[in-house]
């Protein structure tokens, strides 16, 4: 039986999900694939049983694996950090957790298997938000309408808090193993002091009494999935996600926002403040009042500025006039102080180096880039945070 604080547990109704779909509101749903072939599945050997020949992309924990290329002992490659993943099958990753239960790695992520597709197959509930038609692998423009990621690991495992910035909702559907869902809303932000989207509050490794604590303090809500149930996450939620067992389930991404909308939101650096103003962008796309913010964020991406540095404080400005004119973080006395946003906009602001790629580029190509400038920045940036600390 799923437990849950302070979510709804609902049944797999289509009708009655789209009344939290519409107000962004997370959900245990149960008995979301009963009908199908996928609810057969709900044990370790079962999988292994049927799914043991898909293949899968093994890697370290996300956190972990950045950190670790941080270590300035260690020679910096990216070579040595992409060979970090490996393939495999799922069997063969069932196998090596048996003989290592302190297996580190995970499938995390990973585009779902032909065969999974399958047993998903269609329903009523699927046509219903739009995902009768199931893609493989993670997607970040408006098509396909919906798409399938497995995500497998070992107990001890977590995702740390993060959020996800491609505007879809999501359902968590657990196939095996019990997993632990805490679940922020995106104006949870200043009390998550995130750095780019990830969280800089450590939940793992927390006491469950700090643990509550905290989701009071914060807002957020916790559920418990055993196999068979699902949660929803809305848009540009924060989530921290913790294996308590081996375990292993499967992530429908849907409903993507318009292509206008998901061409500014990647063209836009990533912070509390523009996360919260996309997140209610993407809640009513059509709205005056969102029309009128994507104009101005639109204008504000093209216009010419000396610097990278310059573009990156109007748009921090802009989504910082936006915030308070919405009332996203109401009268949080935290927003009033410092956020990250102020102290990093040297490496913040590296998404508005001027693209190499061309104007004609696909956004994933342009994603791409600024993805891993950023991401190059962040991590010059703690290689020279060790490299100081290492010397007081
Ligand atoms: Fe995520």
């Amino acid at each position: 039986m799923t437990s849950h604080q302070g979510l709804p547990v609902i049944d797999a109704d289509a009708a009655r999900f789209r009344s939290f779909t519409e107000t962004h509101t997370p959900v245990v749903i149960r008995g979301l694939f009963d009908t199908t072939e996928l609810s057969s599945i709900r044990t370790l050997d079962s999988v292994r049983a049927r799914l043991g020949e898909a293949v899968v992309n093994v890697k370290g924990n996300v956190l972990e694996r950045y950190v670790g290329a941080l270590d300035p002992k260690e020679n910096f490659s990216w070579s040595k950090i992409l060979s970090r993943t490996r393939a495999t099958t799922i069997g063969k990753y069932l196998d090596e957790i048996e003989q290592n239960q302190k297996n580190g790695q995970v499938a995390s992520e990973q585009p779902a298997p032909q065969e999974i597709l399958e047993m998903i197959g269609a329903s009523e509930f699927l046509s219903a938000i739009e995902a009768g038609q199931l893609a493989s692998g993670h997607k970040h423009g408006s098509l396909p309408k919906a798409s399938c990621l497995v995500f497998l690991a070992t107990q001890g495992n977590a995702t740390d808090t993060h959020t996800d910035w491609d505007g879809r909702h999501v359902i968590n559907y657990q196939v095996f193993g019990r997993k632990r869902f805490l679940l922020f809303p995106p104006g949870s932000g200043p009390k998550l002091s995130p750095v780019e989207i990830f969280s800089t509050v450590r939940l793992r490794g927390m006491s469950e009494r700090s643990l509550k604590d905290f989701l009071q303090y914060a807002g957020g809500v916790e559920a418990v999935l055993e196999p068979g149930d699902a949660i929803y996450m809305p848009p540009f939620y924060f989530h921290h996600v913790e294996y308590l067992e081996h375990a292993m389930g499967v992530a429908l991404r849907f409903a993507p926002p318009p292509e206008r909308v998901v061409a500014s939101m990647f063209r836009c650096h990533r912070d509390l403040w523009v996360q919260n103003v996309w997140a209610r962008i993407v809640h009513d796309p059509e709205s005056p009042e969102s029309q009128e913010a994507l104009a101005a964020f639109e204008s504000a991406i093209a216009a010419s500025y000396g610097s990278r540095v310059e573009k990156y404080r109007a748009i921090l400005a802009l989504a910082r006039s936006y915030c308070e004119r919405w009332g996203v973080f109401g009268e949080d006395p935290s927003v009033a102080w410092l956020s990250s946003s102020d102290f990093l906009e040297h490496v913040l602001s590296v998404r508005y180096v001027k693209r190499e790629v061309s104007p004609n580029a696909s956004w994933g190509e342009t994603f791409w880039h600024a993805k891993e400038r950023t991401r190059l920045a962040v991590e010059m940036f703690g290689r020279r945070v060790i490299s100081f600390l290492q010397q007081v």
